[in-house]
């Protein structure tokens, strides 16, 4: 019969053991379809990169990425504020955007288009449908908004690029867009680590070759098949193992089996 001191330490026992996993790091993914659980376009047959991340990982992810967002609209509607009220210290979030924060042209905003411009404090000021001024700002400036407020949380912010769409100059994917240069300088201006990710897919996709990478894009140049998404995870965990990021500590053995080499 167990004594009433085993009893005690079992039943202790059990609540660390609660205790531990209520208070274990967790990944958030802040991001677009790119990244997301439903991967955009009409949907059929695509899947964001976030859903093949957990498999790297000792620590679970909760993939908050939501088709048709950019750093603008994912910040009105309140998305980074959610993100940084469930947040606890030590918990890892990653943010990417690029795909959606281009400018609307000569149409009424879109809801999403940021400046164009990478200066902190640039503003711009564009008209909805029905010709009302509505003030925008950078790319910069509200990655870095976010960045500052989970950092302020004791939270990790992890800024990384965009993915590449599947266009090609030659035997190579094509130039990184603006996007990507930005989200490196926030990354620098914040001191938050930094996963080059346009760069990692590139080289992933290289190796692979273009007929190859077409089988990954069943609707479109930007949204990936589930095999395409998986590849696209590996490359963001070759970029995390080569960079910075106290996140590398939690990639397991699979993750450290990812394809490629540091760049
Ligand atoms: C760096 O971030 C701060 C806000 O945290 C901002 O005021 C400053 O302009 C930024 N600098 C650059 C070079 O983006």
């Amino acid at each position: 019969m167990p004594s009433l001191s085993h009893l005690t330490t079992f039943v202790l026992g059990a609540l660390v053991a609660l205790t531990q996993q209520a208070d274990a790091a967790q990944v958030f993914l802040a991001g677009d379809s790119t990244m997301a659980v439903t991967g955009g376009g009409s949907g059929t047959g695509t899947a964001g990169w976030g859903v093949y991340l957990g498999q790297f990982l000792n620590i679970p992810v909760t993939n908050d990425a939501i088709g048709g967002r950019s750093a603008r609209s994912f910040t009105d509607e309140g998305r980074f504020a959610s993100i940084i009220s469930a947040v606890s210290p030590g918990d890892f979030v990653v943010i990417e955007f690029g795909h959606n924060d281009g400018s609307a042209g000569s149409g009424p905003d879109n809801g999403r288009q940021d400046t164009g411009t990478d200066g902190y404090s640039d503003t711009a000021v564009v008209h909805d449908a029905s010709g009302n001024a509505i003030t925008i700002h950078s790319f910069n400036y509200y990655i870095t908004n976010a960045v500052r407020s989970l950092q302020a949380k004791g939270a990790i912010p992890i800024v990384s690029s965009q993915t590449p769409d599947n266009i090609w100059s030659g035997s190579s994917i094509g130039a990184p867009s603006r996007f990507v240069g930005y989200a490196a300088d926030v990354a620098k201006n914040t001191s938050a680590a930094y996963v080059d990710h346009f760069a990692y897919v590139a080289q992933a996709y290289d190796a692979l070759g273009e007929t190859t990478v077409n089988t990954y894009y069943p609707i479109d140049h930007t949204h990936t098949s589930p095999t395409g998404a998986n590849v696209v995870a590996e490359a963001f965990v070759r970029g995390l193992l080569c960079g910075n990021s106290a996140l590398k500590a939690q990639v397991n053995a699979a993750g450290k089996a990812v394809p490629n080499g540091c760049i």
